[in-house]
């Protein structure tokens, strides 16, 4: 790009179309707000500044939009506060102060259209800087036009004002072109044309898609660029919109995936998030959600109806039928389910295996250890090559505070053990069927009853 850059995104308004307490940018697609993916395409363009316009739930939409970013891009923010909303072209004139003293082009969008392409707001800057126009906006034509603003042309085709749908003559709504909201201004040539924008149209607002027109009249060139993808640019205005939005969007995703070497059994059925990485070879079966920062490796199995969220799973790991994850880690090799819980930063070392009916919470089962049936494993540390025997039970909360429970390498828990926090359980030791631990067992002994008591010793 030869010119600077900087970039506007209008997030004031509450969305009274959504029926929510909840700012409409706020509002989830595919696991981020839709702010958030405004944002990160407008940062895809490498601009000097992303200028966000707030008001609604200001501090909420400036956090989620930060945490959009990675640091360095994230320091490129600003946000202006709108505290009335008064119109698109108001919320533009409340950056003025931060505009003032900027060159170049300004692209303008609206924090409602998440699914914009960075590609299309490139063709948009080409087309600006190339036709060095004042103005240049996409348009979008629709057989059945949508209650966009509509882009009035004279005889010769050329580009004449754009007439909001609210503002359209009987005639003027019949116009196929629309405008999606998409803007490329020189800002030195906008900033002043703000100040003739008045309220003198049917929602008694300041429109900045009078700003055009405006220019138009003073003799200026104003761009048009032809998009032909109405979803890419659809603002959201409602939750159905945003529902078939998130449904463009996983198609995508999916798309992308199987694209890179993923086995997506039935897309039709599968919920990925954005944010989600998964390797080769790695199949996805039915009815499967996985969600948040999530990383798959290659060569994984996830069965059907698990539902994965903030995982890190290494390669060659199976997840059963059923199961639900989330914030855990499974290292490589790992088989999990049917029907485990794994979540609070539960961790499976290498080769580790969980069975049905197992929660881990807050624990590590190290490499080649076994938990295979009805258990729960709660604030754990536990060593190399256990087994866990049915029914286990880490008693880990004794009703005020959560206590931790150690078992060392070479453990065997013996079915129905309960291991009552604080314990540690030594290196080589075994626990007979039903044992209620209370104390600590010293290595390599067999512990038994109720409670349990130091048997025999192993060597
Ligand atoms: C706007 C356009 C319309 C276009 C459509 C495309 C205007 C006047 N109209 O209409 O031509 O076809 O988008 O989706 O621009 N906002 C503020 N402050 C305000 C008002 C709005 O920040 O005072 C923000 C909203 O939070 C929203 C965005 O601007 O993110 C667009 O506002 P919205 O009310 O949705 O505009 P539309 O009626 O959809
Ligand atoms: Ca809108």
């Amino acid at each position: 790009m030869s010119n600077t850059t900087n970039v506007l995104i209008l997030a004031a308004g509450l969305g009274t179309r959504m029926k929510s307490d909840q700012a409409k940018v706020l509002h989830k697609l595919g696991g981020q707000p839709l702010i958030a993916h405004v944002v990160r395409s407008a940062s895809v363009l490498n601009p000097e500044k992303i200028i966000v316009v707030i008001g609604h739930q200001a501090e909420k939409v400036e956090a989620a939009a930060r945490a959009s970013l990675p640091p360095e891009m994230a320091e490129r923010l600003v946000f202006v506060m709108q505290t009335e909303q008064r119109g698109t072209g108001h919320a533009v004139m409340c950056a003025r102060e931060v505009l003032k003293n900027a060159r170049g082009s300004l692209i303008v969008s609206y924090g409602d259209a998440p699914l914009v392409k960075a590609d299309t707001l490139r063709k948009l800057i080409a087309e600006h800087e190339s036709g060095q126009h004042a103005a240049t906006l996409i348009t979008i034509k629709m057989e059945i036009p949508p209650a966009y603003g509509r882009i009035i042309r004279d005889s010769e085709n050329q580009f004449v004002k754009i007439v909001e749908d609210k503002d359209c003559t009987p005639e003027q709504k019949q116009i196929k072109e629309v405008n999606p909201g998409f803007y490329c201004f020189d800002i030195q040539t906008l900033l002043p044309a703000l100040d003739r924008l008045t309220t003198h149209n049917a929602q008694g607002e300041y429109y900045l898609t009078d700003v055009p027109e405006i220019l138009r009249a003073d003799g200026k060139s104003v761009g048009t660029v032809l998009h032909d993808d109405y979803m890419e640019l659809q603002g959201f205005n409602n939750r159905a919109e945003i529902a078939l939005g998130w449904k463009k969007l996983r198609g995508e995703i999916l798309q992308k995936l199987m694209a890179d070497g993923v086995t997506i059994v039935d897309p039709d059925s599968t919920y990925i998030d954005v944010d989600v990485e998964i390797g080769r070879d790695t199949t996805i079966h039915p009815q499967v959600i996985i969600e948040g920062r999530s990383h798959i490796g290659s060569n994984c199995e996830i069965h059907s109806w698990s539902h994965l969220t903030n995982v890190e799973i290494g390669d060659n790991c199976t997840v059963n039928n059923s199961c639900v994850l989330e914030d855990s880690k499974l290292t490589a090799n790992n088989t999990v389910g049917p029907f485990a819980r794994l979540r609070m930063h539960a961790v499976l070392d290498d080769s580790a295996v969980v069975g049905n009916f197992v929660e881990l919470k807050k624990s590590k089962l190290g490499r080649k250890s076994k938990s295979m049936h009805l258990t729960y494993l709660g604030d754990a540390t536990i060593g190399d090559r256990v087994n866990i025997g049915a029914a286990t039970v880490t008693c880990n909360y004794d009703g005020k505070n959560k206590h931790q429970t150690i078992i060392e390498d070479d453990v065997k828990i013996g079915s129905d053990t309960m291991l009552v926090a604080p314990v540690k359980v030594g290196r080589g030791a075994v626990s007979g069927a039903g044992s209620v631990i209370i104390e600590d067992v010293p290595e390599d002994s067999l512990v038994a009853g109720v409670p349990a008591k130091v048997k025999k010793k192993l060597k």
